[in-house]
C-alpha cells in the first residue's frame, strides 16, 4: 500500500481541516480535562455547596425577599436561573421558585472568561467560596453545556421528544443498577409524598434531563452526556413512561 500517493494526502488534509475547524465548544468533541471540567460544572450548577461540601447560611444576598425559599437552596445557580436556563422567562416564570431574575441562555457559546467574571461579581457573591477551577468549570457549562431545552420538551404537555422504546435500553441497562427497572427503588420524597424517576421525569422533565446529562449532585449518580441528546432524550422519554 502506497500511503503518500494523493488520495491520501488528500484525505489527511481534509481530516485535518475537519478537526481543526471543531471548536473547543463543540462538546461532541471535547476531550481531557476540558471534558471533565464541563461534566463537573453540570453538577456545580445544580448544587455546588452540597458538591463541594460547602456550607452556606442564611439566604443569597441576591435572592429576593419576595422569594419563597429558604437558605441553601437559595444559593444554587438552579434556583434563580432555572432547570430550564431561562430563568423568569421559563418555568419559574410563576410559583414558589419564582425570583424575577433572567435566564442564562444569552451566555451559551460566549467566552468562559467572561462568564467568570460575572461569576465573580458582587451580585453573585461567590470569590470566598469557589476556587478558579470551580468557576472555570461552571463557565464551561454555561458556555458549552446548556442547551435550549424547549427544542426538545413541549412546554405545554411537558413530553420529551424522544422515543421510550430506544431509552429503554440505556435505562435498564444503567439506571436500573441503582432506580431497579420501574425507577422506584430509590423514594427521593417521603412515605407520605413519594417521589421516584417516574414521577420527577414527569414533574419537571427539565430537571431530570439535566440529571440525565450530568448526573445529580453529591451522590453518586452517573452522567450520559457522553452519548449524543438523542439518546439522552430518549431516556428521559422511558423515565415519563415510569410509573408515578
Ligand atoms: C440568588 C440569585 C442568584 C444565584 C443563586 C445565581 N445567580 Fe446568576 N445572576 C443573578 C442576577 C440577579 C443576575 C443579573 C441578571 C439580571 O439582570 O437579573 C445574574 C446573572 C447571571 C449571568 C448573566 C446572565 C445575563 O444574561 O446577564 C450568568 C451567566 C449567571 N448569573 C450565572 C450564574 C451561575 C453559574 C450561578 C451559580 C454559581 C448563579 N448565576 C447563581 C442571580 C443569581
Ligand atoms: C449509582 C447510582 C445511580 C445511578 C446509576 C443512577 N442514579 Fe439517579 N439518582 C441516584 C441518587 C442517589 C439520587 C438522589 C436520590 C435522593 O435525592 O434521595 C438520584 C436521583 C435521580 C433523579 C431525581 C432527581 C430529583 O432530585 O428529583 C432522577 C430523575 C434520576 N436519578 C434518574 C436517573 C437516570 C435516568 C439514570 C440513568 C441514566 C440514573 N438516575 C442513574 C443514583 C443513581
Amino acid at each position: 500500500m502506497k500511503l503518500f500517493n494523493i488520495p491520501y494526502l488528500l484525505l489527511a488534509a481534509i481530516l485535518l481541516v475537519t478537526f481543526s475547524s471543531v471548536s473547543v465548544g463543540d462538546i461532541e468533541n471535547m476531550s481531557g480535562m476540558r471534558f471533565v471540567q464541563l461534566v463537573r460544572g453540570g453538577l456545580l450548577y445544580d448544587n455546588w455547596a452540597s458538591e463541594l461540601g460547602i456550607r452556606v447560611e442564611g439566604n443569597h444576598p441576591a435572592y429576593p425577599d419576595t422569594g419563597r425559599q429558604k437558605g441553601p437552596d437559595t444559593w444554587r445557580c438552579k434556583e434563580c436561573h432555572g432547570w430550564d436556563y431561562k430563568g423568569k422567562a421559563g418555568a419559574y416564570a410563576r410559583g414558589k421558585h419564582y425570583t424575577g431574575i433572567r435566564g442564562v441562555r444569552d451566555y451559551a457559546n460566549q467566552d468562559p472568561s467572561l462568564i467568570v467574571e460575572i461569576l465573580k461579581n458582587d451580585t453573585h457573591n461567590l470569590t470566598d467560596k469557589l476556587t478558579e477551577n470551580d468557576f472555570d468549570a461552571l463557565a464551561m457549562f454555561i458556555a458549552y453545556g446548556q442547551i435550549d431545552v424547549d427544542l426538545y420538551i413541549d412546554r405545554k404537555t411537558k413530553r420529551s421528544i424522544g422515543e421510550a422504546s430506544s431509552g429503554g435500553r440505556i435505562f435498564l441497562s444503567t439506571c436500573i443498577k441503582c432506580h431497579g427497572a420501574d425507577g422506584k427503588e430509590i423514594n427521593m420524597g417521603d412515605d407520605n409524598k413519594p417521589e421516584y424517576v417516574g414521577t420527577a421525569a414527569n414533574d419537571n422533565p427539565w430537571e431530570t434531563l439535566h440529571n440525565i446529562r450530568w448526573g445529580h449532585a453529591n451522590t453518586p449518580m452517573i452522567s450520559l452526556v457522553f452519548l449524543g441528546l438523542k439518546e439522552q432524550l430518549d431516556v428521559l422519554s422511558f423515565c415519563q413512561a415510569l410509573p408515578q
